[in-house]
């Protein structure tokens, strides 16, 4: 019997792909880099499985080029806008993401952005970097405080709830909005109160973003969100670019329509809105959002074990429903 035919479209860890070859034949390219569409389509002629990440664009076409045997795609990332879900599930071809394992991480690097930005960081390492001449003294590049203040999350899935546990122990108050209520126990825990959209941007002290790219999120902070918002308020954004209209929030900022953003997400990656790379008061890091060596490994593994179990016949872990 033929063994199945996996293709990894980017380098993985290696403990991810031991797992992929003891369930098949594995082809990735060697050596790594991205694979244009084109080229993608060629090499998964005939493939069983596709492990992808979030840079490929996962649709119908993918799945046809790949031909009647493919069984599964597996993509290495929890957000999944880059997929077409339903036309996958039209073909029959089962598709997994990563949830849960980048969980701490992505929270982690919210609030590190959220006190980058709320305390200077970049600006006074910029500062000392250009050797420019400073001394100490008590009005010196004071930034704001986080005690006591409202920490606003749009979305308090499970990373919105990791991020609301951070923000908890730095003294917030916790509000947030979303399509719907989270359960008592989960509002109970993290003393979280609900909101509107509107209220919550009028009222926070800092907007955090952790809902999906969806037609229905796309630009939901515009304009006008932001011209809602207090001058003091902040906005941290470690989803997906595209939830902010960035020139927008470009123009927001150099007007001191609002104080500062910490962005990990670009609406054009990896371009960056040339008027936020102008401001002090943004600090920016390039989609770190789960760049740790121990959650790339956990999601790589994760999406690995998606695959073997789909190729051996059995249920995914992490399915992503049509
Ligand atoms: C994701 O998983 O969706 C992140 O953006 C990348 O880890």
């Amino acid at each position: 019997m033929t063994r199945p035919r996996i293709v990894v479209t980017r380098k993985i860890p290696e403990a991810a792909m031991e797992i992929l070859r003891e369930a098949g034949e594995v082809w990735a390219p060697e050596p790594d880099r991205a694979l244009p569409a084109e080229e993608l389509h060629r090499v998964v002629g005939d493939a069983d499985a596709i492990v992808a990440t979030l840079q490929d664009r996962v649709d119908g076409a993918l799945a046809d080029a790949a031909g009647p045997r493919l069984k599964v795609i597996s993509t290495v990332a929890v957000g999944y806008d880059n997929a077409d879900v339903p036309a996958l599930a039209d073909r029959g071809v089962v598709f997994t993401n990563t949830p849960g394992v980048l969980t701490d991480a992505t929270a982690d690097l919210a609030f590190g952005l959220l006190l980058a930005v709320t305390r200077r960081l970049g600006e006074g390492e910029r500062l000392l970097r250009s050797r420019t001449p400073w001394s100490f003294h008590l009005g010196f590049m004071l930034g704001s405080g986080l005690q006591g203040k409202t920490l606003g999350i749009v979305g308090l899935g499970q990373i919105g709830q990791a991020m609301a546990r951070r923000a908890l122990a730095f003294g917030m108050e916790i509000a947030y909005s979303g399509r719907r209520r989270a359960p008592e126990d989960v509002e109970r825990e993290l003393r979280a109160t609900y909101l509107d959209r509107e209220e919550l941007l009028r009222t926070a002290d800092v907007v955090s973003l952790h809902c999906p790219l969806t037609p229905e999120t796309r630009h939901l902070i515009d304009a006008r969100a932001l011209a809602v918002m207090k001058r003091s308020a902040y906005l941290v954004n470690t989803t997906r670019g595209p939830v902010v209209d960035e020139a927008a929030l470009a123009e927001a900022l150099a007007n001191g329509q609002i104080a500062g953003a910490g962005l990990d997400v670009f609406e054009n990656e990896p371009e960056v809105h040339p008027g936020l790379l102008e401001l002090d008061n943004v600090a920016l890091a390039p989609h770190l959002g789960s760049a740790t060596v121990e959650t790339r490994t956990a999601m790589a593994v994760l999406a690995a074990r998606n695959t073997a179990a789909v190729l051996s016949g059995g249920e995914p872990l992490t399915p992503v429903k049509g």
